[in-house]
């Protein structure tokens, strides 16, 4: 496999190109150097006395190890994978499937190292039904479910796992269900835990003090991956590469540096929208798992002082050429507020020549014999010089090809750019308080008993829920 880097290009950000209003000026850029570069080395030191130990992943063999071997235990076993669960218990690992496994996995056998994969972040009953029909009792037989939580008590994750487990017991019986069900959840606690312990499942682990959108080089993100025939060692090789870039104090040679620098620069300066813009389908989940890793860590309401501060860039996913047909009309006229990430692919590994054109059609002739990756690419450059004309900064990660080494070092640099960009803000980009508030609103509507807070009932939370969202009909229309 190549182990080419994969390189973040950021002239077009710069005054020099887009203008004095909107672009960074030397001097700006300079200031922005300096500012950053402190928070690297305290990064580092951050990292050394085991504060941030997603950093560690790429380097545990021992993860890695037990996940192989899990894998390879069942692989031959199973003709389908299931996973359940949400969030960062979910998107990695659909980035990886769609970003290292060919469009039609599932559908055409030959096509397919491993079984099909099914990752279900969702507790939408008409898509769930409509999965579980289709499994008759001979393929029900040969299907793993993952489960994933970290908490083991997310209740989206919790129904689905409730709905498989008795689907498993009533169908197939008890020997079954033990011999299908792998649950990844913390090593020690939690509900997911205990039901490992009593009912004898495989289980793997969610290392400790890793959020869950950053758990994808865990096994989180790695069993359904190295199932599915993924090479998780040149994945992990990827992000120990660029885990030296995104190390290094010299702030021009550090790539997480100069794109979180980027970033919190056209933030504070009113570009408070980040759109990362794909021209590979094959990227476009790696855009979902950017998105939650960028908005659950950023979006933040009081800064590590305990200033009210409401902070956070608005990611936004875009696909190109798609989105091009979609959204550029309002990028481009709209208001000057996003700063945009392109993802661009030099080698497709598989490109296709487009066909001659009809007789009746000369004017499709200047596409004959050309590459459609190509065109592709060439769609990227129009529409970044369409915004630049318009004055819109524009980043460019540039991929030689998209495979395990490149998809481990994006990772990495997103994760550790979060990571700055955080400490630029002056937040704790780690936790999420505000999803806790769902989710313990979701209990509470759903009917769990005991108390939410020491003064308060998941009876009164709910009733106090209801009074502010049942619908009044007055305003019904
Ligand atoms: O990033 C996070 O921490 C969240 O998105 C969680 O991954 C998500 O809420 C699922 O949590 P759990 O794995 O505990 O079920």
């Amino acid at each position: 496999m190549s182990q080419k880097q994969i390189k973040l290009y950021y002239r077009n950000v710069l005054a020099e190109v887009i203008g004095d209003e909107h672009g960074i000026a030397r001097t700006d850029f300079e200031a922005l150097a300096a500012e950053t570069t402190p928070l690297i080395t305290w990064l580092n030191s951050e990292r050394k006395a085991g504060r941030t130990p997603y950093r560690d992943l790429p380097f545990r063999t021992d993860i890695s190890e037990d996940v192989k071997k899990l894998a390879s235990e069942v692989k031959d076993d199973c003709d389908n994978l299931v996973v359940l669960g949400i969030g960062g218990s979910a998107l990695g690992n659909i980035a990886l499937q769609t970003s290292l496994n060919p469009y039609m996995y599932n559908i055409d056998a030959k096509q397919r190292p491993g079984p099909r994969l099914f990752v279900f972040d969702n507790v939408d009953p008409a898509q769930l039904s409509s999965f579980l029909n289709w499994l008759g009792d001979d393929n029900l037989k040969r299907t793993i479910f993952n489960v994933i939580s970290k908490s083991g008590r997310t209740a989206e994750t919790a129904g689905q796992f409730l709905i498989v487990r008795k689907m498993l017991l009533d169908r197939l019986g008890p020997k079954a269900c033990k011999k299908q069900i792998i649950a990844t959840t913390d090593e020690r606690q939690g509900t997911l835990r205990t039901i490992v312990r009593k009912e004898g499942y495989r289980s793997l682990i969610v290392p400790d003090g890793v959020g869950g959108r950053f758990t994808v080089l865990s096994a989180v993100g790695l069993f359904s991956a190295a199932v599915c025939g993924i090479d998780i060692d040149s994945l992990l090789a990827g992000a120990r590469d660029m885990d030296a870039r995104v190390s290094s104090e010299d702030f021009r040679k550090n790539p997480a540096a100069i794109n979180a620098a980027i970033n919190y620069h056209f933030y504070t300066r009113g570009k408070k929208n980040s759109v990362i813009m794909p021209y590979c389908y094959a990227l476009k989940d790696m855009a979902d798992w950017y998105r939650q890793l960028w908005a659950e860590s950023l979006g933040k309401s009081v800064d590590l002082d305990g200033n009210e501060v409401h902070i956070g860039p608005t990611p936004i996913k875009a696909l190109g050429a798609t989105d091009q047909h979609s959204q550029v009309q309002l990028y481009r006229e709209g208001p000057n507020d996003k700063l945009f990430t392109f993802l661009l692919v030099e080698n497709f590994g598989s490109d296709l020549v487009i066909g001659p054109a009809p007789d009746c059609a000369p004017e499709l002739d200047y596409l004959a014999g050309k590459r459609i990756g190509a065109l592709l690419n060439n769609e990227k450059l129009a529409t970044e010089y369409a915004l630049l004309h318009d004055k819109r900064p524009c980043l460019t990660v540039i991929f030689p090809q998209v495979n395990a080494y490149a998809v481990g070092q994006f990772i990495c640099l997103f994760e550790v750019t979060t990571s700055l960009v955080g400490a630029l803000f002056n937040i704790n980009p780690y936790d999420q308080p505000a999803v806790e508030l769902g989710k313990e609103a979701t209990f509470a509507l759903m009917g769990k008993p005991g108390r939410y807070k020491p003064d308060l009932t998941y009876d009164q939370f709910a009733h106090d829920i209801r009074s502010r969202t049942d619908i009044d009909p007055h305003f019904l229309v």
